[in-house]
């Protein structure tokens, strides 16, 4: 049984980035900035940034970025990928947050806080709260309560499938099938290690 601690999310960084090839997974970080509605010049926290595929995806959209991670490992793959990036390493759990109050116009925590223990949740949103301007905007994403996480990938093959044809499909799944399962076989121990779905009262 592994234990969701810091070595778990370096293993976890590992096989990351093999949702960059997942359809599905590009639709979340479209959706979640064009929810952001992202100006340029927005100055936007991107708390449990990982590997930096979100925080990049808004800087190319003009805003200004402040990744932030607990994980060092997540942080120097974000780096590698944007020698400019500015990468916080940091604890969410660990309040208040490094930074000033009403700092960000924006900011996003994305399929974060599901893997925090549920006690730690509520100070963390104040926290974001606490940091974002007046009319700012935070957009959280979570795993749904009872969704599977395989959804995402049966819907990336499900459009490939529909796109591309069956051959093409197969080949697509076994190019990413071994670190896809890695990180099903990942998500199954969040799911044990934390109370898995996501509860806030307003
Ligand atoms: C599923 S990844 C999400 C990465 C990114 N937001 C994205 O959508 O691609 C979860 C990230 O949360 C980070 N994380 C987990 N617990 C954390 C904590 N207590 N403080 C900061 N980051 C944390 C992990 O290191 C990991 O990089």
């Amino acid at each position: 049984m592994l234990k969701v601690d810091a070595e778990f999310w370096r293993k976890y960084t590992k096989v990351y980035d093999t949702l960059n090839n997942v359809i599905s997974y590009q639709e979340l970080l479209a959706d979640v900035c064009n929810e952001l509605q992202i100006k340029s010049g927005d100055k936007i926290l991107e708390a449990g940034c990982g590997t930096g595929n979100l925080a990049i995806k808004m800087k190319g959209l003009g805003a200004e970025v402040i990744g932030l991670d607990s994980c060092k490992e997540a942080l120097d793959v974000y780096k590698q990928k944007d020698k400019d990036a500015k990468a916080v390493l940091w604890d969410l759990s660990k309040t208040p947050l490094p930074f000033p109050d009403n700092y960000f116009n924006k900011i996003t925590c994305v399929n974060v806080l599901y893997a925090i223990a549920v006690e730690k949740r509520e100070s963390i949103v104040k926290e974001f709260y606490r940091i974002l301007k007046p009319e700012g905007k935070v957009v959280l994403v979570n795993v749904e309560k009872n969704g599977s996480v395989c959804k995402i990938y049966f819907h990336h093959l499900n459009l490939l499938f529909r796109e591309k044809g069956a051959i093409n499909m197969v080949a697509n799944l076994l190019k990413f099938l071994p670190n896809a399962l890695r990180l099903l076989y990942y998500n199954l121990f969040i799911v044990v290690d934390r109370i898995f779905f996501f509860v806030m009262n307003s």
